[in-house]
Order: C-alpha cells, then structure tokens, then sequence
C-alpha cells in the first residue's frame, strides 16, 4: 500500500470518527483485522485501508441516507470510492477497498455479503471487536438511549447474538471467541437479587427506605 494515501485516509479518518469511536471501536479493528490478515496471508493493501474505512458511512454525516433506508454500508462505499478517487487510487485497488467497506455487515444487516477473503476479516474483525470491547458498547448505548441499563443490556446481548450468528465465519475465530462471549452473557444475564434498578417504583421506594437506615455522622457512639 502506497504510504501517501495511507496516511491520508488515517488523516480522513481521525477528522472524522469520534475520539470515543476511534478507541473502541476502530482501532481494534484495525488491529485485530491485521492480526486475521498475517493469519490468512490476505492482502495487507485491501486490509488496512477498509478497516479504517469500514465504518465512514456512520461517523460521516449521511443520516439523510439512512432515513431513506441506504445503509452505512452503502454510503460508506460510496463516499470510499469518491474519497480514493480523490487520493489518486484509481486502479482496481479502488474496488477492492471500498467492496470491503460495503460487505462488512454481514448477512445480519445487510443484503451484502463477502465476496473475498479481505472483506470476510473485515467483517470478522468488526464483530470480533465487539466482544473484545463490549462494554464499550455498554457505555455508548447506555448514554444515548436514556441511561436504562436493563434495555442497554438487552441491546448489547441482541447485537453480540446477531454478530456470532452472521458475522464470525472465518475457521478457528468462533472457538476463540466463545471463553469470553459465555462470561459476557453471564455477566449481561444475571440479575442481583434485590437490585433496585429493576424494582421499578418500588425498588426505588426500597433503596430510600434502605438510606434512610443508615446511622448518618456516626450516631450512639
Ligand atoms: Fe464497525
């Protein structure tokens, strides 16, 4: 891969992903899909720019897109293959990137699917990422959908289900996954008896109760 236009599509990416995104999210990826790449002895020149890329559809401002039903997928490989263009890559290495970036999703949530080895470790990297870094998906979605942890949880359980199902194809990633995907249900699954946050009114009514009970300023001593 051409160092100029690599260094211009990090520069691309690092104006535009979120500094919260870019550490949980992208560069595991990033990692993880060049780990897959030695692995499988894939096409480092495809690999590197797609995983940087492979999310541009949702940190890029396409919301119009979406509320039309285009995908990040879709808008991230157009918007890749406009911006390459732009960085002078114009030979069939341009495809290949950018076909990366629009097979990402998996069947899971999106009609598209891999068509090469490079774009199956993109995927398998983005999920993979996922479970590595999973309770960055907590703390995103929790702060963006109302602080409820119960559907937080729900959410991220949802979202783990569906990447072990579509997206871990690759041979061996599934049986290294596993260890940690059991903890993670078990973690996200097992409610404390007697939590408060899942009493409703009433478990609220409980935890004031339970203040109220604590001696306040060491008191009879
Ligand atoms: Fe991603």
């Amino acid at each position: 891969m051409d160092e100029k236009l690599m260094d211009r599509i990090i520069k691309l990416c690092k104006a535009n992903y979120p500094v919260h995104n870019w550490e949980g999210h992208l560069m595991p990826v990033v990692d993880i899909s060049l780990r897959l790449c030695e692995e499988h002895k894939a096409d480092r020149g495809i690999i590197e720019p797609a995983a940087y890329l492979h999310d541009i559809g949702r940190v890029k401002v396409f919301d119009y897109l979406k509320i039309i039903g285009i995908g990040h997928e879709v808008s991230g490989y157009h918007y890749s293959l406009f911006k390459l263009w732009q960085y002078g890559c114009m030979d069939e290495t341009r495809e290949r990137i950018a076909r990366c970036v629009l097979e990402h999703c998996g069947t899971g949530l999106s009609k598209y699917s891999p068509t090469s080895l490079e774009a199956e470790i993109v995927m398998n990297a983005d999920a993979i990422a996922s479970f590595d870094q999973y309770l960055y998906l907590v703390a995103i979605f929790y702060a963006s959908h109302g602080r409820d942890l119960k559907k937080t949880k729900e959410w991220v359980l949802g979202k783990l289900k569906r990447d072990w199902e579509t997206k871990l194809t690759l041979s061996g990633v599934k049986e290294e996954i596993e260890p940690g995907y059991k903890r993670i249900k078990n973690e996200l699954t097992n409610i404390p008896k007697n939590n408060w946050m899942y009493g409703g009114s009433d478990g609220v009514a409980k935890l004031q109760e339970s203040f109220h009970q604590q001696p306040i300023g060491g008191k009879g001593k």
